[in-house]
């Protein structure tokens, strides 16, 4: 009953501030404060939770803080728990941004999915070289592996319900499964990812273990990180999940690509998530690159649509996977900032999430959150 009463109302307030200023300019103080009440971890209370990737910095800002506390129940740090950040040299943790992070989400009473242990990028320069500077062995970089697994993992245990412990680690090229580029495959083969997630669950065997990756609904790179991740599972590796990132945009996935996805990451047995989630306005593109002659960066009333219909038809689908999706995490929290801003095209600004530059709900925000619950 109590859940029918809060969808009526916040279905006629969406209505009421669509288009128009947050809370400012909807009409009445009761209806803020109803609207307030009605976070978008609210509305999907019934199916996962709702999380947001955030910056220490972007906590401390009050609109924004105000903001994630109304409408997410978790948080991914965006960078700061990277090797890069939190381990610069062989015997130095930058504890204070990450440990920012996850004081907030214990204050705030958030859950918090740590990311990532094992990437080929924003890895600290020390970490695949000896001290003449050439490449380590394959058991010294398992020494530094376990190292620092176990001390970032044991830091954040009482906090971090579920990690994303190797990331990316299918190739861009479809005639491999792993990615032939990362210094952790060159030094150790595949043999790798075995080891990372059994360093992290020896560290905190609680946690819920995820490979994270990119396009992981384009059914030909599905197939291989379904490959990749059912040999881990077969030969009994700590394995729980697969996070699927997100990074999608107006032109994919499709629904049928979508659904494909999830059914093959949830055939093995593992949690799935969305873990990165923004719908760009552009094709996706891999290389960076000057912003092009003439090329436009305006945020049109077709784009937003064409974005809104997407957000629909993702949220949707999500909904349906209800059962088997353990959460649903935004890449940043609105179009004020998104990594996309500078990614893959300096300076062309992009709108791929659901809160404007404003910080205000956006079209798609109120589509997502009107449905039968
Ligand atoms: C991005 C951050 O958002 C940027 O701030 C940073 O400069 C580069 O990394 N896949 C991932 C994330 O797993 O860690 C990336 O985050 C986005 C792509």
């Amino acid at each position: 009953m109590f859940t029918n009463i809060k969808k009526i109302n916040s279905l006629a307030i969406g209505l009421l501030c669509a288009g128009s200023l947050y809370f400012t300019q909807c009409s009445s103080v009761s209806e803020e404060k109803e609207q307030s009440a009605n976070g978008l971890h609210e509305y999907y209370s019934g199916y996962f939770p709702i999380g947001v990737a955030v910056s220490p910095r972007a906590l401390e800002d009050s609109a924004q803080s105000a903001l994630i506390l109304r409408e997410f129940n978790s948080m991914t740090p965006e960078n700061v728990m990277k090797a890069g950040p939190i381990h610069p040299s062989p015997n130095q943790y930058n504890w204070g941004p990450a440990d920012a992070v996850s004081y907030y989400a214990k204050e705030n009473d958030l859950k918090l999915r740590g990311h990532a242990l094992v990437w080929h990028q924003q890895y600290p320069g020390w970490f695949f070289k000896d001290e003449n500077g050439d490449q380590i062995s394959k058991d010294t970089l398992y020494a530094r592996m376990k190292s620092h697994i176990t001390e970032v993992v044991n830091r954040y245990k009482d906090v971090i319900y579920a990690w994303d412990v190797v990331n990316e680690a299918v190739s861009d090229n479809s005639d491999f499964v792993y990615r032939q580029e990362s210094p952790y495959y060159q030094i150790a083969g595949e043999e790798y990812l075995a080891k990372a997630f059994e360093f992290a669950h020896a560290a905190d065997p609680q946690a819920k273990l995820f490979y994270n990756d990119y396009n992981a609904a384009r059914p030909e790179k599905v197939d291989r990180i379904y490959t990749l991740v059912k040999k881990l599972k077969d030969a009994g590796v700590p394995i729980h999940g697969v996070g699927i990132q997100g990074h999608w945009s107006i032109f994919e996935p499709s629904e049928k690509d979508l659904r494909y996805a999830i059914d093959k990451y949830a055939s093995l047995g593992l949690d799935v998530q969305i873990t990165e989630l923004d719908v760009s306005i552009y094709p996706w593109e891999k290389e960076r690159r000057a912003m092009k002659p003439g090329e436009s960066d305006e945020f049109t009333n077709e784009l937003e649509e064409k974005q809104l219909k997407q957000y629909d038809m993702f949220f949707r689908v999500f909904r349906d996977y209800k059962e088997t999706l353990t959460g649903v995490t935004f890449w940043n929290i609105s179009d004020q900032y998104t990594w996309l801003d500078t990614y893959p095209v300096e300076g062309r600004k992009n709108y791929p999430l659901l809160f404007d530059q404003e910080l205000k709900p956006k079209k798609a925000y109120y589509k997502v959150t009107s449905f039968d619950q």
